[in-house]
C-alpha cells in the first residue's frame, strides 16, 4: 500500500489563472472555437455534471447522454405499444418495424451500404465478438492473427480459434508509441495460407494508449486473404467510420460509447460476403425459421435474425436511433475536433510536468502527439524520487476532487504489458501450475504483475476546464513523495 504524504484535495485553481489559459490554449488550438455548440449543450443537456461539480473523463469507459435523448425515449414509449417482435400481432409488427428502422439508421450512420452490409444486435462489443469467437469456421490449418494491443473481448477469440486447432500469432507493438512496426505487420500478413480461413483482428483505436492503427489495413489484409474484424469499440465514438470508404468483415460497436444511453445495446456490422462464412454452434429461441424435437433438427432463420438470441432488447433499442441521429445532429467532425484539441493540450501539459529535482511527473502511454491516435491519455504518476505511485491511490486521490479517472489495466493486458515492461519470464509462470493453484497460491502468483496506469479519455462535452482541473490535480504531485506502507 501507498500513501502520499501530503494532499489537499482543497487545491484550488483561480478562474483568472484559468481563463489566462483558456486564452493560450484557443490561440495554440484555434479549431476549438469551431466547436463551442459542444459548450452550450453541456449546459442544456449534461447540466447534471456542473451541478454536481463533476469531471468527467472517463469517456472510453462510457460515453455520456444528453437529456434529450431520454425524454424522446420516454416519449415513445409512453405513446406507442409495443409488444414483442417476430409475431404478426398489431403490437409485435409495429416493434418489428421499429426494430428494423433501427437497424437501417445503424446503417446509414456509419455509411454502409445495405447491399454489402448487415447489422447483427447483440448486448455490447462483447457480444459481437463472441459471435465471431464461436461462428468462425476455424480449424486445424487456419490462423487468427491480432495485435498485442487488444481488448480481452478480442484476445478471447483466441480460445475459439486453439480449441479447434487454428494457429493464433500476436503481432507486437513497441514503445513508447506503442504502435505496430511496419515490417513486423507486413510479415506477419504474410502468413495468410491460401484457402484456409485467416481471421486478423485489431482495434481502430487503442482503448489503452489511444493509438489509432491504421485503416489502410484493411484492405492490405484482405487482398493477402485476411478476413479482417476491426473493433470500433472505442474509435466510434470520436472518429467518422465510413463504411462506404473502409471495408472491415467484422465491425463490433458498443453504443453506450458513443451517446452513453441506451447501456446492454451494441452490434456486430458484417459485410455480407464475410457473414455467409459464420456457422452458429447452436441456435435459439429467435434465431430459427423451423425446429423440431422428432425431427431432430432445425433451421436458422437466414440473416440477422438467426445470430440474434432470444428476444433482442426491443424496447432500448429505439433509443439507439435517437442517440445516433443526436450525434449526428452535433457532427461526428466537431465531437473528433474538440477531443483533438483538448488532447494535445493535456499531452503538452502532463509531459511538461517536473518535480524541481528534473524528474517528469508522469510517464506517457503512447504517442506524445495528436498524429494517429484519439483522446485517450495514458500515464502514471511518479514521486520526486522517481517511485511509481499506485494508480489506484491516484484514482483515489482524484475522486476527493471528483475528477472520474479510471485506474488498471483497462482489459488490454497486452498494451500493459508493453508498456510497463513486463517480460514472458515474469508473466508465464503465472499459468504454469493454472490448474492446481488455490486462491492463496493464485493471489500469490499475480503479486506485483497487476499493475496498471492511469486513464484519462476525453469525450463528447468535455470542456477546457475539465482537462485544466486534470491538470490542477496533477500538479499536486510535483515534489512529492510517497511513503511504502506495508
Ligand atoms: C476497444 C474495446 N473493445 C471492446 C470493448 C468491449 O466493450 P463492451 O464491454 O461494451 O462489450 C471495449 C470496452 O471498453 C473496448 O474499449
Amino acid at each position: 500500500m501507498q500513501s502520499p504524504d501530503i494532499f489537499n484535495p482543497q487545491a484550488q485553481y483561480t478562474s483568472g489563472q484559468m481563463d489566462t489559459a483558456f486564452e493560450a490554449f484557443r490561440s495554440a488550438y484555434p479549431a476549438y472555437d469551431t466547436t463551442t455548440k459542444l459548450d452550450a449543450l453541456r449546459a442544456t443537456e449534461y447540466g447534471r455534471l456542473d451541478r454536481g461539480g463533476h469531471v468527467y473523463l472517463d469517456y472510453t469507459g462510457g460515453g455520456l447522454y444528453a437529456e434529450s435523448q431520454l425524454r424522446e425515449h420516454v416519449a415513445l414509449l409512453s405513446n406507442e405499444v409495443f409488444g414483442n417482435p417476430h409475431s404478426k400481432n398489431l403490437t409485435s409488427m409495429a416493434m418489428t418495424e421499429r426494430v428494423e428502422q433501427v437497424r437501417s439508421s445503424v446503417l446509414k450512420y456509419f455509411n454502409a451500404s445495405p447491399d454489402e452490409y448487415i447489422v447483427i444486435f447483440t448486448q455490447n462489443s462483447t457480444g459481437a465478438l463472441k459471435l465471431i469467437g464461436e461462428s468462425y469456421p476455424f480449424k486445424a490449418g487456419d490462423h487468427y492473427l491480432l495485435t498485442f494491443d487488444n481488448h480481452n473481448s478480442v484476445n478471447g477469440i483466441r480460445e475459439y480459434a486453439r480449441l479447434k486447432g487454428a494457429t493464433v500469432t500476436y503481432i507486437p507493438i513497441v514503445p513508447p508509441d506503442l504502435r505496430v512496426y511496419p515490417s513486423e505487420l507486413a510479415q506477419a500478413l504474410e502468413q495468410a495460407q491460401p484457402g484456409a480461413n485467416n481471421l486478423f483482428a485489431y482495434p481502430a483505436q487503442s482503448n489503452f494508449s489511444g493509438v489509432q492503427h491504421q485503416l489502410e489495413w484493411i484492405e492490405r489484409a484482405q487482398a493477402r486473404g485476411w478476413d479482417v474484424l476491426l473493433d470500433a469499440a472505442s474509435f466510434a465514438p470520436t472518429n467518422r467510420l465510413d463504411l462506404s470508404r473502409w471495408h472491415p468483415d467484422f465491425v463490433d460497436i458498443s453504443f453506450y460509447k458513443i451517446f452513453g444511453y441506451p447501456t446492454g445495446t451494441g452490434c456486430l456490422i458484417a459485410r455480407k460476403a464475410a457473414f455467409e462464412k459464420l456457422h452458429r454452434p447452436w441456435y435459439a429461441g429467435g434465431t430459427i425459421a423451423f425446429s423440431s424435437v422428432m425431427g431432430d433438427g432445425h433451421y436458422l432463420t437466414p440473416g440477422a435474425a438467426g445470430f440474434e438470441d432470444g428476444t433482442v432488447n426491443y424496447l432500448s433499442l429505439p433509443a439507439v436511433e435517437f442517440g445516433l441521429k443526436y450525434i449526428e445532429s452535433i457532427g461526428i467532425d466537431v465531437i473528433h475536433t474538440r477531443v483533438m484539441c483538448l488532447t494535445g493540450w493535456l499531452i503538452k501539459q502532463l509531459l511538461g510536468l517536473r518535480h524541481s529535482n528534473g524528474n517528469p511527473v508522469i510517464q506517457l502511454y503512447g504517442p506524445a502527439n495528436t498524429d494517429l491516435r484519439g483522446g485517450t491519455v495514458q500515464v502514471n504518476f511518479f514521486d520526486r524520487d522517481g517511485e511509481l505511485i499506485d494508480c489506484n491511490v491516484v484514482e483515489a486521490m482524484a475522486n476527493e476532487v471528483r475528477i472520474s479517472l479510471r485506474a488498471g489495466c483497462h482489459c488490454n493486458p497486452g498494451a500493459r504489458e508493453i508498456a510497463l515492461g513486463f517480460t514472458q519470464d515474469d508473466l508465464l509462470p503465472c499459468f504454469s501450475n493454472k490448474d492446481r493453484l488455490t486462491f492463496e497460491q493464485f493471489l500469490a502468483t499475480i503479486e506485483g504483475k497487476t499493475t496498471g496506469a492511469l486513464r484519462a479519455s476525453i469525450g463528447l462535452v468535455t470542456t477546457f476546464e475539465d482537462v485544466y482541473r486534470y491538470m490542477q490535480f496533477a500538479e499536486t504531485f510535483v515534489d512529492r513523495k510517497i511513503e511504502k506502507q506495508f
